[in-house]
C-alpha cells in the first residue's frame, strides 16, 4: 500500500510550527505497512494543494492521501475545496463518520468541513489541523482503512 501525507499550514510551510499532526500520520501508515512514499507540508494555498493531490493520485499512483489542516471555518483554509475538485467519486461516510464520532468529544467538531473520496484508485482523505484531532480521528478511520483500500484497489465487492 502506498500512501502520502499532506500537510497543509501557513506557518508549518515557512517552519513556524512543528508538523506534529504530519509526523503522527506517518507513524500511523508505517504501523499499517504502508510505504510512504511522499510527505509534503504546502501553505493554505488552493492551487498548492490541488497540484500535490494530483502529482500523488496520477504520478505517484498512491492508494491513500490523508492531509492534515486547513478544514476549518477561516478564510484561509481552502484544503475542502482543492480536495473536492480532485475527487471523482465522494466518499461522505467517511466524513459523516468521523465528524459523528468527533462531535462525542468536542462540538467544535462540526467545524470541520473536511471532504474525502477518490481519484480514480486513489483515497483522499482530509482531516483536521490539530495533532489531538488527528489522533481522535485515526482511532475511527484506521479500522475500516484495509477494507476501504482493498475495495479502491479493485479487489473487493463487485468482482
Ligand atoms: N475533531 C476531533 N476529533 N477533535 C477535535 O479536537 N477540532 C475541531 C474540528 N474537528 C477537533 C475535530 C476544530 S476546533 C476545527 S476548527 C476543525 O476540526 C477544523 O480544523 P482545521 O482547521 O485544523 O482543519
Amino acid at each position: 500500500m502506498k500512501a502520502a501525507i499532506l500537510t497543509v499550514s501557513d506557518k508549518g510551510s515557512i517552519g513556524q510550527r512543528e508538523d506534529t499532526s504530519g509526523a503522527f500520520l506517518k507513524q500511523a501508515m508505517l504501523d499499517m505497512g504502508a510505504d510512504i512514499v511522499a510527505a509534503d507540508i504546502v501553505a493554505d494555498d488552493y492551487e498548492a494543494i490541488r497540484a500535490k493531490l494530483i502529482i500523488y493520485a496520477d504520478i505517484k499512483l498512491v492508494d491513500l492521501v490523508l492531509t492534515t489542516g486547513g478544514t476549518g471555518l477561516s478564510l484561509r483554509d481552502v484544503t475542502p475545496e482543492a480536495t473536492a475538485e480532485v475527487i471523482n467519486r465522494p466518499a461522505p461516510g467517511i466524513t459523516e463518520a468521523l465528524r459523528q464520532k468527533s462531535l462525542e468529544i468536542t462540538p467544535q467538531a462540526m467545524l470541520s468541513r473536511a471532504v474525502a473520496g477518490q481519484r480514480d484508485k486513489t483515497l483522499i482523505i482530509n482531516l483536521p489541523g490539530s495533532l489531538k484531532a488527528v489522533r481522535e480521528q485515526m482511532a475511527v478511520l484506521l479500522p475500516v482503512l484495509p477494507h476501504a483500500l482493498e475495495m479502491v484497489a479493485g479487489q473487493g465487492h463487485g468482482d
